[in-house]
């Protein structure tokens, strides 16, 4: 049977990672910092604690970054070496759609350092996750009934977390995709007054779409206590999305998976409680 090591375990995308690949039969084993119960192991990447006994053993990986941090490829680095070290077999590291746009970003040095690792990988790279809007972007919508972003009318591509955690499922299970990178996103691109009618419909709350300037954005991120470098790189994809980057769709998660990606209506409706 086939361990498979995953990391961000508890969290959006790799807890349904690991769920899909339990309930296809797998062992797996989940990574985390705070791990505690029964099939978890603690792994710290700020440290590397742990690292050695997480990957002992493992067939496959998925790999990503936990948010916060600007310095994925120093996170990432160390763990890709460990792989190697340990003969895993597969490894699945997720990024973000543009990572690839500049040779020198953090999160494009983690995906070369896994391209010239001589493991078997695939990369994927969503674009933003509908998953957001009821984490990230959930406290101006319950307090003030908007969306408040600084994109203006430019629309996203966005992906449902659960087709990306799809996607590296069945790439973890596969061995004819190997060496590849796959652009992850939804099927429609929508802008955020959009978005809001389609949350709107869903929680029957009227909720609008608030262009801010990026300085109220900086305050916003920076009350929420993002530290103040994560809080600046979140500005710079933010300004990217206005610009238009994240528009584009790709065929990917129906490739991967053999299923159509879900539409932001589903999201809509599937997590309308969360909105309350
Ligand atoms: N949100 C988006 O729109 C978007 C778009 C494209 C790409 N991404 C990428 O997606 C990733 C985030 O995925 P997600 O939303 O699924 O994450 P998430 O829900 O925020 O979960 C983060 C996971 O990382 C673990 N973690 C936190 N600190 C850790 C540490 N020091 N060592 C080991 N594990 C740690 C957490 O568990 P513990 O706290 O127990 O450690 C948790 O399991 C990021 O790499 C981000 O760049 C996000």
């Amino acid at each position: 049977m086939t361990t498979t090591l995953v990391l961000g375990a508890s969290g959006t995308v790799g807890g349904e990672v690991a769920r899909l690949l339990a309930d296809a039969g797998h062992t797996v084993r989940r990574a985390t910092s705070r791990a505690t119960g029964p099939g978890q192991v603690h792994l710290d990447l700020l440290t590397q604690a742990g690292l050695d006994r997480a990957m002992e053993g493992a067939h496959a990986a998925f790999l990503m970054a936990p948010p916060g941090h600007t310095n994925q490829d120093e996170l990432l680095g160390p763990v890709i070496e460990r792989a190697v070290a340990h003969g895993v077999q597969k490894v699945v590291l997720m990024t973000a759609m543009g990572a690839d746009a500049d040779p020198s970003a953090p999160m494009r040095r983690a995906e070369l350092h896994l391209e010239g690792s001589g493991l078997a990988w695939n990369v994927i790279r969503p674009n933003w996750f509908m998953q957001n809007f009821h984490t990230y972007w959930l406290h101006g919508i319950r307090e003030h009934n908007a969306i408040q972003l600084p994109t203006g009318s430019a629309r996203g591509s966005f992906i449902d977390a659960r087709d990306i955690a799809a996607s590296a499922a069945a790439l973890l299970q596969r061995s004819d995709t190997e060496g590849q990178a796959f652009d992850l996103t939804g099927g429609e691109a929508l802008d955020h007054t959009e978005v809001a009618a389609i949350l709107s419909e869903a929680t029957g709350r009227t909720i609008r779409y608030e262009d801010v300037t990026p300085d109220a954005m900086r305050a916003n991120l920076l009350g929420a206590g993002l530290p103040t470098a994560y809080a600046e790189f979140m500005l710079v994809i933010l300004h990217y999305f206005s610009l238009g980057y994240s528009e584009r769709i790709t065929d990917a998660v129906q490739s991967i998976t053999g299923q159509a990606p879900r539409r932001m209506a589903s999201y809509a409706q599937e997590y309308r409680a969360a909105f309350g």
